[in-house]
């Protein structure tokens, strides 16, 4: 079996490295040249720890190769992985026709049997779509299987969770898809689920909205933890030591972000009102996401007065660390929010770059060192965990802020510390 991979970013990028690591030959295709242009010198469109290196090794091995020319790549490949995006629509519902455009294409370019299946998170249902949008573009009747194999990559730990995931879900209906599959991945060691197409894809989503469901609910707890004056990271603690609530997901701080929880969630609660089904926990999982970054920026204004002409120095801008991703990022609506509110704000992220060409954050000063962001500054809001935050000596940094205040949206520093060398400390939930 050769396997082609049908669009190269994230998903696509690390599904065809996986595929190549354990033996396979794979073909990567994209609409975007410049992009299958780089893949081919073995270089990555965006910051992903040790998955350069990987898709380099494979690419000079030959068994990775990039293309943008689907006709022959359809043509030549009987395993084809869908990995193209799903945005979210207005509405919150998944924006498929990245998805419609290459079963289309698929259905008109296929030559003989196709295994079809979709790694990107689509709602429930979608395998079917897949399939009827495959057999209306055919031009003759070839036959084909469509099967839903989500992905469940964390971002900055891609590598580790593709070469050993937890589980491998498998939804079809053809026992000849089943089959080709397991083939795909028998060097893996972790348990497989077979299972219907739908089942499949409401793992990815029930999987991803049960997560954010958990920081959810830590952040609201984390207010309760501020009023009680008790730190929430050691409720967190005293909680994950049993197994059946488990010690993960348990951080508070400014909420979710990223292009997976914030869209996940969304579309299940409108795949679910399309069944007329109101999913009442997951709104307020959203709600309570919407309005967190907020609770830090509540408390730096009272402690400030205001923060007219003050001096915000913004320590990370990526959802979080080891990662250059800035979608639905907290740090972004924070500033977007301090900016409004006349502030002067200093940012520094050691990967991450404010969005190109928008002029909504156009006043804001971009450092190039902790050390110049926090230059005269009358707060620090500490937005991202990035390690080297952790190990700064602050006792020595001290002495370049005006005032000194710091408001940690992740819980990193340690509090009594911070307050024992004359830091105003906050975080979200350990006052
Ligand atoms: C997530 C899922 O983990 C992955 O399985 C899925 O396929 C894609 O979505 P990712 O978006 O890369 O991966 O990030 P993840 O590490 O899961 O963190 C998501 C967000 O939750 C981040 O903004 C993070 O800061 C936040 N988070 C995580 C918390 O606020 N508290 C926690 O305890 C854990």
């Amino acid at each position: 079996m050769n396997i082609l991979i049908i669009g190269t970013g994230y998903v696509g990028a690390t599904t065809a490295m996986v595929f190549a690591e354990s033996g396979w030959q794979v073909t990567g295709l994209d609409v975007d040249a410049d992009k299958i242009e780089r893949l081919r010198q073995g270089r990555l469109h965006f910051h992903e720890p040790g998955l350069e290196d990987l898709i380099a090794k494979h690419v000079h091995s030959g068994r990775l190769l990039f293309t943008t020319d689907k006709e022959t790549a359809i043509a030549g490949h009987d395993v084809i992985f869908i990995c193209v995006g799903t945005p979210s629509r207005p509405d919150g519902s998944a924006d498929l026709r990245y998805i419609q455009q290459v079963a289309e294409d698929i259905g008109y370019l296929m030559n003989g049997y196709k295994l079809v299946v979709t790694k990107s998170t689509v709602p429930v249902g979608t395998q079917e779509q897949v399939k009827a949008w495959i057999e209306a573009a055919q031009r003759q009747p070839h036959p084909f299987d469509v099967a839903s194999n989500p992905e469940f990559l964390r971002e900055g730990k891609a590598v580790e969770d593709a070469l050993q995931p937890d589980r491998i879900v498998i939804g079809t209906d053809s026992a000849k898809a089943s089959e080709q599959l397991l083939t795909l991945y028998q060097s893996f060691q972790c348990p497989r689920i077979i299972t219907t197409p739908r089942t499949a894809e409401l793992i990815k989503y029930a999987s991803n909205a049960f997560l954010a469901t958990k920081i959810s609910y830590m952040n609201e707890l984390a207010k309760l933890c501020d009023e009680f004056k008790v730190n929430v990271n050691e409720v967190a603690d005293g909680m994950g030591l049993d197994p059946r609530i488990g010690p993960s997901f348990l951080q508070a701080g400014l909420g979710y972000g990223g292009s997976c929880f914030p869209k996940d969630v969304s579309e299940l609660v409108m795949t679910a009102r399309a069944q007329a089904v109101q999913l009442h926990i997951l709104e307020q999982v959203m709600e309570v996401n919407r309005i967190q970054p907020t609770y830090l920026l509540d408390k730096a204004r009272s402690r400030l007065g205001d923060f007219a002409n003050k001096n915000i120095a913004m320590l990370g801008l990526a959802f979080k660390p080891n990662t250059d991703d800035i979608r639905e990022a907290p740090a972004l609506r924070m500033i977007h929010q301090l900016l409004l509110e006349q502030a002067n704000v200093r940012l520094f992220d050691p990967v991450a770059t404010l969005p190109a060409h928008s002029s909504s954050y156009e006043a804001v000063t971009v450092c190039a060192s902790v050390e110049e962001a926090i230059q005269n500054a009358d707060a620090v809001i500490l937005c991202t965990e990035w390690a080297a935050f952790g190990q700064l000596d602050w006792e020595n940094l001290k002495g370049l802020l005006n005032q000194l205040n710091f408001f940690d949206g992740r819980n990193m520093m340690d509090a009594r510390w911070m307050r024992g060398i004359g830091f105003y400390y906050q975080g979200i939930g350990n006052d």
